[in-house]
C-alpha cells in the first residue's frame, strides 16, 4: 500500500545575533534544498517600519499590535520598502517592537503557518530569526546558531552601511549592535537564546563561501 499521509515539512531553524551571517546562510541553504525562505526579521522591521511612519512611538505596545494585527506580507516583496527596512534605525526600532509579548504573539501564527505549509508546495522552508528553534519552531529538524565575534559583525554592518552613508562611524556602529543584541536577549518573552539541539556555527573567521559548506554540513547528516 502506498503511503498517503502527508509528508511533514523539513524546517531548518537558523538564530543568531545581528550581523553574524545568518541571513545570507539561511537564503543559500533555502536556495540549496529548494526549500521556501522567511527572514522573520523583517516581520518585526515591517511593524517598526509602519510605526515609525505613522509617527508613533516603537515603545508603544498598542501602536505595534495594531501594525501586527494588519501586517500586509505583500509589503515584503517591494524592494523599496526591502531597502528602507534595513537601515539601522528600523532595526533598533524592530528590536524594541519584538520585546513586547502581545505583539510576538500575534505575528507568531504567520512564521508558523509558512513552517506548516510553505508556500509553492515546497518540501521545507529555511527560517532565520532569533527565537526559531527555541519558540517558533521547536521541533525544526536542523538548528544552527550563528555567531560571530561583535567587532567583526560591526565591520560587516558598517562596510554595508557605508555605501549608503559615508558619514556613518565604525563605533556607532558597534554600539548600535551591542545594544540590539542585549535587548534581544534580555527580554522576558523568546529572548535570543541557542536552542539546547542547535549547532552552533562562529563565522568570524570563515568566508560566506566556507560558511556556506560548514552549514552544509551541519544539516545534511
Ligand atoms: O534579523 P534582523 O536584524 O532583521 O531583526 C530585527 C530585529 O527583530 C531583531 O533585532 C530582533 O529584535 C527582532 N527579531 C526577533 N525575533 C526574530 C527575528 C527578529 O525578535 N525571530
Amino acid at each position: 500500500m502506498p503511503d498517503l499521509t502527508p509528508k511533514k515539512p523539513i524546517i531548518i531553524a537558523v538564530d543568531g545575533p545581528a550581523a553574524s551571517g545568518k541571513g545570507t546562510l539561511a537564503r543559500r541553504i533555502a536556495a540549496h534544498f529548494n526549500y521556501a525562505f522567511l527572514d522573520t526579521g523583517s516581520l518585526y522591521r515591517a511593524l517598526a517600519y509602519d510605526v515609525l511612519r505613522r509617527g508613533e512611538a516603537p515603545a508603544d505596545a498598542s501602536a505595534s499590535l495594531r501594525a501586527a494585527k494588519k501586517l500586509n506580507m505583500a509589503m515584503l516583496d517591494d524592494p523599496d520598502i526591502l531597502a528602507a527596512l534595513r537601515t539601522d534605525a528600523v532595526g533598533t526600532a524592530a528590536s524594541v517592537v519584538a520585546a513586547q509579548p502581545e505583539t510576538r504573539g500575534a505575528i507568531l501564527q504567520i512564521q508558523r503557518d509558512i513552517a506548516d505549509t510553505p508556500p509553492d508546495g515546497k518540501a521545507g522552508a529555511v527560517l532565520d530569526g532569533r527565537d526559531i528553534g527555541t519558540n517558533v519552531c521547536p521541533n525544526a529538524a536542523h538548528k544552527i546558531f550563528v555567531t560571530a565575534r561583535a567587532e567583526i559583525r560591526a565591520k560587516r554592518r558598517w562596510q554595508e552601511l557605508r555605501q549608503h552613508n559615508p558619514q556613518v562611524s565604525l563605533e556607532d556602529v558597534l554600539a548600535d549592535l551591542n545594544a540590539r543584541d542585549q535587548r534581544d536577549s534580555a527580554r522576558a518573552t523568546a529572548p535570543m537564546r541557542a536552542a539546547r539541539d542547535a549547532h552552533l556555527l562562529d563565522t568570524s573567521d570563515l568566508s560566506i563561501e566556507e560558511a556556506f559548506e560548514a552549514a552544509l554540513a551541519l544539516v545534511s547528516h
